[in-house]
């Protein structure tokens, strides 16, 4: 759903960016990361193409491939400032460090 309100806005993102920082956020709390926006895709576009059926035409698929690879780029450089973000507060980290657990309530 949320790549098809791209696709119906695709001239006009700016539209989606409360929707597409709140996305953000969620994945980078859940440390998704640019490559894996590859492999969604590929399986989007699969899916796609299995519930369309014989009206999935080339033409078609390779539209919904562009529209996706535009929010894919827009959504990873908005992961990327908040992945920096988080880097660079103090005591801030990416990714699973180890943790030591000081004290215990
Ligand atoms: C352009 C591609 C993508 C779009 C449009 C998209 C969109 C979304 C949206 C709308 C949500 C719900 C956010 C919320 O709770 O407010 C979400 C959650 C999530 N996304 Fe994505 N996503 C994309 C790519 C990815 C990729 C590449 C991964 C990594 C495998 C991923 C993993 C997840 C996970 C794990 C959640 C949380 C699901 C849950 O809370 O049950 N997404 N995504």
């Amino acid at each position: 759903m949320a790549v098809l309100a791209y696709a119906e806005h695709i001239d006009n993102p700016q539209v989606l960016s409360h929707a597409l920082n709140r996305t953000a956020n969620k994945h980078v709390s859940l440390d998704v990361r640019p490559e894996q926006y590859d492999i969604v895709g590929k399986h989007l576009l699969a899916s796609i193409g299995e519930v369309l059926g014989e009206a999935a035409t080339p033409g078609l698929i390779d539209a919904w491939l562009v529209a996706y690879q535009q929010l894919a780029a827009i959504m990873s450089g908005a992961q990327a400032d908040l992945y920096s973000k988080s880097v660079a507060k103090k005591g801030g980290w990416r990714g699973w460090p180890p943790f030591v657990i000081k004290q215990k309530m």
